[in-house]
């Protein structure tokens, strides 16, 4: 029984065919990466996962329950975080209180505990704002903490929305697109916190562009091309797949792959 299980998934939008009987499975401590062409399907795939679409055909188990059409805070609850692939910070708050967003579905309290300040409350918030700074220097911006978010470099602002979909502790983190837009030196730094995420026991689902990046880190590669599996392996097996190649990686992306 695998962590988080897709099984034939599939969605339409009036005629595309975003996802055609699409599946993978992951467990504690891996890395999958799922590439492909844009339009391929990756970014429904983890909007069908984590609850935000409903597929039209096809399951999502977990722990091999059957957490088909959840929604996402449900499934939040039980383990499963992601990231989107356009910044979702919120600029005027500090960094520390973006972590601590993602912190709120950890906390059980109730408004009337919240209104009366009582102690149970102040020691939760307390502990929310410690477990925040932790997280914070887990990425690497524990000295911009209190600093509004908008004045944060772009990298580093990818790395915060990691460490927000961190706060919730989450057993599964799917991450779209984390380097996107970066600079190899920020690729480098968002890369080696994946790996030190999933060497945590976290199960890591990445979907991304950069082919360095997902040679160097993943364990498993599933390829996507118009909504269909077109291959799966491990980073060698895929970065010589001459089908692969023809539909996505391209002479270029064979030298980025190889460059890993
Ligand atoms: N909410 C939606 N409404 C209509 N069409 C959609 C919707 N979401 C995705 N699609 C379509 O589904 C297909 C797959 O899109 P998706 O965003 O999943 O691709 P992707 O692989 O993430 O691409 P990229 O690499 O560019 O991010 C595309 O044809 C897209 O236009
Ligand atoms: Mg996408």
């Amino acid at each position: 029984m695998s962590l988080l299980e897709a099984r034939g998934l599939s969605i339409a939008f009036g005629g595309v065919r975003a996802l055609e009987q699409v599946g993978f499975t992951v467990d504690r401590g891996e890395v999958l990466a799922i590439i492909g062409p844009n339009g391929a399907g990756k970014t429904t795939l983890f909007n069908v996962v984590t609850g935000l679409y409903r597929a039209h055909g096809g399951e999502v188990r977990l722990d091999g329950r059957d957490v088909t059409g959840l929604p996402p805070h449900a499934l939040a609850a039980r383990g499963l975080a992601r990231t989107f692939q356009n910044l979702e910070i919120f600029f005027r708050m500090s960094a520390l209180e973006n972590v601590m967003v993602g912190r709120h579905l950890k906390e059980r309290r109730r408004l009337g505990a919240e209104l009366l300040g009582l102690p149970s409350v102040l020691r939760e918030n307390r502990e929310s704002r410690a477990r925040s700074r932790d997280l914070l220097a887990f990425v690497g911006l524990e000295e911009r903490a209190d600093e509004p978010a908008t004045g944060l470099p772009y990298g580093a602002l990818k790395r915060l929305e990691i460490a927000r979909a961190l706060a919730c502790e989450p057993r599964i983190l799917m991450l779209d697109e984390p380097a996107a837009g970066c600079n190899p030196v920020e690729t480098e730094e968002i890369d080696r916190l994946i790996a030190a995420i999933a060497r945590q026991g976290v199960a890591v689902v990445l979907v991304e562009h950069d082919m360095r990046l997902v040679m160097r880190i993943s364990d498993r590669v599933l390829v996507l091309d118009q909504g269909r599996r077109l291959a799966e392996g491990t980073p060698s097996q895929v970065r010589s797949d001459p089908r692969v190649i023809d539909a996505y990686l391209g002479r270029h992306g064979v030298a980025a792959a190889h460059a890993a």
